[in-house]
C-alpha cells in the first residue's frame, strides 16, 4: 500500500521553526516568547527598530546567544547544539557590523569559514566564492581590513557561505554603506535567493528589504507583531508611519 507520509510532510514542514524562543541579558528580557518559521527557498526579512531585538534573536538561532524556547532546524531541536554544531547542521550567520578579521588576508578569512569542512571541499567553495565575488579574487592576498566597506560586506557574506549553510542568517548587510553598494548588496542577496539559498535577512532598510522579501516578520520590543508577505507588510498603515516613513 502506498504511504502518504514522510516526502509530503517533509516537504511542507519548515526548515527552521522557532517556538516561544526567549532570551535576557541578566535580568532584562530581550526576547519575549518568539514563534517564527522560515520555509526553504524563501527570503525572509526581519524588520523593527532599534534595540527591539532582532540581533538578539539571531544570535538565539546560530546558538551565540542563550535561549529558551525551541530552535528547530531541519526539524532537529537544536536547544544542546552549540554554535559550532549548529553551523555544521547547516545554520550560518554574517554578523552585524560584518567582523571581518583585519590584519587576516581576505583568503585566510575565507579560509576560516569554511572551518567545518575538509580541504577538497573548502578549495572548491573557495573557488566558487571567488566566481560569485571577483572583487575577493583580486583582493585575496590583501589585509581584509583594507577593504571598503561594501567589500567587507561580500567578504563577511562570503566566509558564511563557505561553510555551505541551508540557512543564511544576515545581520544588517546594507548597514553603514553608500546607496550604489546597498544596491548591489540587495542584488547580491537576491540572486542567492534565486540561486536556491534560504535567507533571514535583518535589515534597518525595511523598504528594500521586504520589497525583495516573500515574507516579512515585523518586531517590537522583543516581540513580533506582524507577519505577512513583504507586500502586504508594505502595505499596512502602521507600519509605513512607524518602519516606512510613508
Ligand atoms: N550585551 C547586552 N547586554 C545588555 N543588554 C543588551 C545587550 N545587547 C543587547 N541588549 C539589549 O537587548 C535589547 C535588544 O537588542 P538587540 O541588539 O537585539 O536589538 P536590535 O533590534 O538588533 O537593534 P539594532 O537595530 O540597534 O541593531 C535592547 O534593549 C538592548 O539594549
Ligand atoms: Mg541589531
Amino acid at each position: 500500500m502506498m504511504s502518504t507520509t514522510s516526502a509530503s510532510t517533509a516537504n511542507t514542514a519548515p526548515l527552521l521553526s522557532l517556538k516561544g524562543v526567549t532570551s535576557y541579558y541578566g535580568r532584562i528580557q530581550a526576547l519575549h516568547g518568539i514563534d517564527l518559521d522560515v520555509y526553504a527557498g524563501q527570503l525572509v526579512a526581519l524588520v523593527g527598530a532599534n534595540g527591539a531585538g532582532k540581533t538578539t534573536l539571531l544570535r538565539a538561532i546560530s546558538g551565540v546567544q542563550p535561549h529558551g524556547g525551541r530552535v528547530d532546524f531541519l526539524q532537529q531541536d537544536m536547544g544542546r547544539f552549540a554554535p559550532s554544531a549548529r553551523v555544521r547542521a547547516g545554520l550560518s550567520q554574517v554578523p552585524e557590523g560584518r567582523q571581518v578579521f583585519a590584519p587576516m588576508t581576505v583568503e585566510d578569512n575565507l579560509r576560516l569559514g569554511g572551518f567545518t569542512r575538509d580541504k577538497e571541499e573548502c578549495a572548491h567553495s573557495l573557488a566558487q566564492m571567488y566566481q560569485l565575488f571577483p572583487i575577493l579574487q583580486d583582493k585575496r592576498h590583501l589585509p581584509a581590513g583594507t577593504l571598503s566597506g561594501g567589500q567587507q560586506q561580500m567578504l563577511a557574506m562570503a566566509r558564511a557561505l563557505m561553510a555551505k549553510p541551508k540557512l543564511l542568517l544576515l545581520d544588517e548587510p546594507s548597514m553603514g554603506l553608500a546607496p550604489l553598494m546597498v544596491r548591489e548588496i540587495f542584488q547580491l542577496i537576491q540572486q542567492l535567493r534565486d540561486q536556491g539559498m534560504t535567507i533571514l535577512v535583518v535589515e534597518q532598510n525595511a523598504r528594500a528589504a521586504l520589497s525583495i522579501a516573500n515574507w516579512g516578520y515585523v518586531m517590537e520590543l522583543g516581540q513580533l507583531v506582524m507577519s505577512g508577505s513583504g507586500e502586504q507588510i508594505l502595505n499596512n498603515d502602521k507600519i509605513k508611519k512607524a518602519y516606512l516613513g510613508m
